[in-house]
Order: C-alpha cells, then sequence, then structure tokens
C-alpha cells in the first residue's frame, strides 16, 4: 500500500515538472514570435552612431563624418535617407548588407562622388559584432 502510493506522488510530482517546462517553453516562443527586427537593437545604434568617439581604439565616431540632417556634408554622405539608399546602393545586395560591408569593409564599395580610404577603415576588428547589429538596425531606420 506505502509503495503504491509513494509511485502516484511520483507521477504527480514528474507531471507537475513537465508541466512546468512546458508552460517555460511557450511563453518563449511567444515572446521570439512577436519580434519585428532580427538585425539588433536601433536605439541602441543610435546612440553608438551619436557617439564622437567609438570603438576599442577610440575611434572618430560616425556622427563626426556623417551628418543625420539632409543634403549635409561633413566629410562623408548624409545619412538621413541612407536606409532608403540602401535598398538599391548595389543592385542583388540586401540594405542590411550594404550597410554591414559599408562599415565593416568600407573601400568595397564608393559612394558616388567620394574617395576610397577616407572612412574610417578599422570597424570591423574594433566593434563588436552586436555594435555592428544595432548600428545596422539604426541606419536602416533611417528614411
Ligand atoms: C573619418 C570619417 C568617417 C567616419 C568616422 C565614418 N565614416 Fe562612413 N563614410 C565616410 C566617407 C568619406 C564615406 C564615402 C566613401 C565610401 O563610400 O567609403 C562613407 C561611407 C559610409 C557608408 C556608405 C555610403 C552611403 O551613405 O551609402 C556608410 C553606411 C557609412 N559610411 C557608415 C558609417 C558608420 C556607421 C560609421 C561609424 C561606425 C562611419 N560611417 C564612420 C567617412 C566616415
Amino acid at each position: 500500500m506505502r509503495k503504491v502510493s509513494l509511485s502516484v506522488l511520483l507521477l504527480l510530482l514528474l507531471s507537475f515538472t513537465l508541466a512546468a517546462c512546458g508552460g517555460g517553453g511557450d511563453e518563449e516562443a511567444a515572446e521570439s514570435g512577436g519580434e519585428t527586427s532580427s538585425v539588433g537593437d536601433a536605439a541602441n545604434g543610435e546612440r553608438l552612431f551619436n557617439e564622437s568617439i567609438i570603438g576599442a581604439a577610440s575611434a572618430p565616431g560616425c556622427i563626426t563624418c556623417h551628418s543625420l540632417e539632409p543634403g549635409v556634408v561633413i566629410v562623408g554622405p548624409s545619412q538621413s535617407d541612407v536606409g532608403t539608399r540602401a535598398e538599391t546602393a548595389i543592385e542583388g545586395m540586401s540594405a542590411e548588407d550594404y550597410l554591414r560591408q559599408s562599415i565593416v569593409e568600407p573601400n568595397a564599395h564608393i559612394a558616388d562622388g567620394y574617395t576610397a580610404d577616407v572612412m574610417y577603415q578599422n570597424f570591423g576588428e574594433e566593434l563588436t559584432n552586436s555594435q555592428i547589429n544595432d548600428l545596422v538596425a539604426f541606419m536602416l531606420t533611417l528614411k
């Protein structure tokens, strides 16, 4: 008799544990299903873009060369609409890929009217992946 009630208790415990795990899994699925951007955190990207010094080697920040005002050229092109321009900049390349490549490999494509080697070249080594993802997410919103 005692043996039976013990196994019932164990079964009960087991089913509670399974139910708890199942519940947690559902919650996670619901959370990730609600996300809209897969790229990065645009709000953090905006903060990074506006820093005057950025990255492991204290390089000049994006905003020191790129204005966010339409038509204002500091050193590089205004980024006020770069999210739109990036969509058609390179045929067959997504806006996201174009922006990422422009940061980590600036000489891969030179924007019309500008020269190579002017944009800071080492962001690919000096920024973390997540910083680059956040910057890309921010720039995709610039339309
Ligand atoms: C020293 C000045 C300088 C800094 C600092 C700089 N850029 Fe640039 N950037 C340029 C110049 C000049 C160009 C245009 C030439 C080219 O295409 O490489 C450019 C081009 C670009 C382009 C592609 C051109 C376009 O508008 O379609 C992107 C995107 C870009 N920069 C993003 C960034 C981001 C993000 C940062 C900060 C992490 C940054 N830049 C920092 C000078 C700079």
